[in-house]
């Protein structure tokens, strides 16, 4: 495995791949790496391209008073987790190599409309962050198939906005959440949590379940009649809720009834920690 720690490096060992034709897969991460993020990987490499994942903590795309000097950083661990399932290059940027003058002078990517509600309306100028850092990064690796979680939702959605709108000739694909066996989604942040706040948690997933499962029997039932005792109940159990939204997959439109293929989303906070989950429905 090749760990490219700037552009001219990584781009020393891209350009004889591309010479040789070679297709390139590309996961981006912020690293301290998860079954998640393994499971992207995996799924990149079974394309059967070469893989590159880039681990890079975004300062852009963190508020202040964010996590961003706490956010859990372990390359070496990283480095051999991926070493160990084949893939082919890290790329591991400095602050530098991504915002020579600094993040905050740096031209942003704006995309309207799907970044405004959720997780755009709490975290504000997060996904301009996101995207900013999503285009610099394709732009460097020049993949021809990017991959991102389906555990962020709302994230995965805009990038391909942002590539359908730019014309990027990328495939951007997208991988199952993968979840604890009490079925909390896998996180790098689940780490804060008090050995208390990590028993709650998994009743985030029960309830988007639950309340799927209800719209689903009953799909001429109104949301608000589902997520409001939903959200109480969820309070009740010590959650502080962002939202619990159900929205259209096609443009993230909020949506009462389950019309079209849609997405009930959740983003919470337990303590200190803010979680987020979403479960996909389909219209038929
Ligand atoms: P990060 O949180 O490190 O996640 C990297 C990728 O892993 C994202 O595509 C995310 O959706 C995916 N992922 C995280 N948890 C997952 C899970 N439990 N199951 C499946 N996939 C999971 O998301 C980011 O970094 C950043 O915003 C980034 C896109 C790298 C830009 O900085």
């Amino acid at each position: 495995m090749i760990v490219a720690q700037d552009p001219t490096a990584l781009r020393h060992h891209l350009d004889p791949l591309r010479a040789h034709a070679e297709r390139v897969a590309f996961v981006p991460t912020m690293g301290n790496l998860h079954a998640g993020h393994l499971a992207l990987v995996t799924q990149a490499l079974e394309t059967g391209a070469k893989v590159v994942v880039s681990i890079f903590v975004n300062p852009m795309q963190f508020a202040a008073g964010e996590d961003l000097d706490t956010y859990p950083r372990t390359l070496d661990a990283d480095l051999s987790a991926l070493d160990k399932i084949g893939t082919d290059v890290v790329f591991t940027p400095r602050e530098t190599d991504i915002y020579p003058y600094g993040s905050k002078a740096h031209t942003a990517i704006h995309v309207p409309g799907l970044g405004d509600g959720l997780c755009g309306k709490n975290r504000p100028g997060h996904f301009d962050g996101v995207c900013t850092v999503v285009y610099k990064l394709l732009e460097l690796v020049r993949p021809d198939i990017a991959i991102f979680g389906e555990k962020d939702l709302q994230q995965l959605l805009i990038i391909k906005k942002m590539v359908r709108d730019l014309g990027l000739p990328i495939d951007i694909q997208s991988g199952a959440t993968q979840r604890a066996e009490d079925g909390l989604a896998l996180s790098s942040r689940n780490q804060y949590l008090s050995e208390e706040e990590r028993a709650t948690a998994p009743l985030l997933w029960q309830t988007l379940r639950d309340c799927a499962s209800q719209l689903q029997a009953d799909r001429s039932a109104d949301v608000v009649s589902v997520l409001t005792p939903a959200t109480t109940a969820l309070e009740q159990a010590g959650f502080d809720v962002d939202y619990l939204e159900l929205r259209a997959t096609a443009d993230l439109r909020p949506i009462d009834r389950i019309t079209e293929d849609c997405a009930l989303f959740v983003a919470a906070r337990l303590g200190k920690t803010r979680l987020i989950d979403n479960i996909q429905i389909a219209a038929a």
